[in-house]
C-alpha cells in the first residue's frame, strides 16, 4: 500500500446502493430513516447494481475493482462519477459528498477534476485524434490555442506524435484507446476512472499499455479506479483490489492478501490463475524481525519468491529481508517459503 494511504482518502464510498427498476427506485426514495434498504426492496423486482459498497481510495493509489460480468463494477464507477445517482449512501471526493451535490456543481467537478476512460473508447468518429483530445478542454471553454497546445502535449504523452490528424477509423484499437487515455488526461484530473480500458485489445498491446499506464502513474500520481475482470491485469497494476459479486464487495486488499486468505471459493477461483511465486513477495511471507541472522544473504522485501528461489540454492536456509533503506525487517526460512506457496493454493478448494 502506498505511503499516502495513511492520509485522508481521496475517494470514499459509504453504504453505497444502486438499484434499478421503477418500483425499487421508488421504494428506496420513499424509505423512512429507520428502514433498511433490504426491507424497503422486499417485494419489488429490484435489479441490484451496487449493494452496500464501502471503499476508500487513498491519494495516489491505483485501486482495482474486479468481478464477473454483471457484478456491479461499472455501476460503482458510474456512481462515483455520479453519471448514475446512487439510490442510497455517500460518495466523498475529498471533503465533499457528491451524492448530495447539485448537477451543475458535479458537471464542474467532472470537467476539472475527473478523467474517464470507457471500454468502447467513446471517440467522436468525425473528429481527428487531436480534436478528440482537445474536446473536453473546448467544452470547458478554454481558448483554442491553449486547447491545441495541450492536445499536442497529451498526444506525445501517449506516444502518438505524428498521428494527430488521423481519424479514429484510421487508427488501430490500441491507438484509439491511447487517444481515449490522452483525452481523459487532458483536463489534468485528480481522479482517473478507467472502465475495462484494455479489454478489447490483444494480449501484447494490452501488456504494453499496462506498462505505459504504470509509467504514467509513476510520473503523474493520480488517484485511479481501474475496472477489469482479469486478475493478472489487476495484480500487475493494483495497489489494492476489491472483488465484487452481485453488487457487493466480497473482499478487498492487496493481491497477496487475496491470494493467501481468500474470503470464499468465488475469490479463490478469481485468484487461482496467477502464479503465486510471482505475486507473493518476500515481505508478504517473512517473519518480522529487526535482527539480522549472521551469514544469511540479504534480499529486498519487494523481491518475488520466484526470484528469491532462482537466485538462492538449497544450501541457503535463511534469508534476511531488508526494506528500501537496507534495514533488516524480517527473515525467511527458504524451505518454509516453499511450503507457504504450496499451501496457498486457492482454486483447488472450489
Ligand atoms: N441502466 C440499467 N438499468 C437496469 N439494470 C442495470 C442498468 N445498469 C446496470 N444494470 C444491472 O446492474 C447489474 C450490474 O451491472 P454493471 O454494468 O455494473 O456490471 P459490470 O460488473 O460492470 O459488468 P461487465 O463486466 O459486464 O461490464 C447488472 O445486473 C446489470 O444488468
Ligand atoms: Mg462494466
Amino acid at each position: 500500500m502506498p505511503e499516502a494511504s495513511r492520509t485522508e482518502p481521496k475517494i470514499r464510498c459509504h453504504g453505497l446502493w444502486k438499484v434499478f427498476g421503477d418500483a425499487a427506485e421508488t421504494a428506496c426514495a420513499r424509505r423512512g430513516g429507520g428502514t433498511a434498504i433490504e426491507e424497503a426492496l422486499a417485494g419489488t423486482d429490484a435489479i441490484i447494481g451496487a449493494s452496500d459498497v464501502n471503499l476508500e481510495i487513498a491519494p495516489g493509489e491505483l485501486f482495482v475493482i474486479m468481478g464477473l460480468s454483471g457484478s456491479g463494477k461499472s455501476t460503482v464507477l458510474r456512481c462515483i462519477a455520479q453519471l448514475q445517482r446512487p439510490s442510497a449512501g455517500e460518495v466523498w471526493l475529498d471533503d465533499a459528498n457528491l451524492a448530495s451535490m447539485p448537477e451543475a456543481q458535479l458537471m464542474d467537478i467532472r470537467r476539472h477534476r475527473m478523467g474517464m476512460v470507457f471500454q468502447n473508447f467513446g471517440l467522436v468518429p468525425h473528429f481527428t485524434a487531436l480534436q478528440n483530445i482537445a474536446f473536453p478542454l473546448k467544452v470547458r471553454g478554454e481558448p483554442a490555442e491553449q486547447c491545441a497546445a495541450k492536445a499536442n502535449e497529451m498526444l506525445d504523452l501517449v506516444g502518438l506524435n505524428g498521428r494527430g490528424d488521423a481519424y479514429p477509423s484510421e487508427l488501430s484499437g490500441g491507438q484509439q484507446q491511447r487517444v481515449g487515455i490522452a483525452r481523459s488526461l487532458a483536463v489534468d484530473p485528480e481522479v482517473w476512472l478507467l472502465d475495462e480500458p484494455f479489454s478489447a485489445l490483444d494480449p501484447l498491446i494490452r501488456k504494453q499499455l499496462q506498462d505505459e499506464l504504470l509509467e504514467l502513474q509513476a510520473r503523474l500520481q493520480k488517484t485511479i479506479l481501474f475496472v477489469t475482470h482479469d486478475f493478472s491485469e489487476a495484480v500487475r497494476l493494483a495497489d489494492r483490489i476489491a472483488i465484487m459479486r452481485d453488487g457487493r464487495i466480497i473482499q478487498q486488499g492487496r493481491a497477496a492478501e487475496l491470494l493467501m486468505n481468500p474470503a470464499d471459493d468465488y475469490v479463490s477461483r478469481f485468484v487461482g490463475d496467477v502464479s503465486r511465486l510471482q505475486v507473493l513477495k518476500l515481505g508478504d511471507i517473512m517473519q518480522p524481525s529487526g535482527r539480522a541472522v549472521s551469514g544469511a544473504p540479504k534480499m529486498p522485501a519487494s523481491l518475488s519468491i520466484e526470484d528469491m528461489l532462482l537466485t538462492t540454492g538449497g544450501d541457503v536456509s535463511t534469508i534476511n529481508v531488508i526494506d528500501s533503506n537496507g534495514r533488516v525487517t524480517g527473515r525467511i526460512d527458504r524451505a518454509q517459503a516453499i511450503e507457504t506457496v504450496r499451501n496457498a493454493t486457492p482454486g483447488q478448494t472450489g
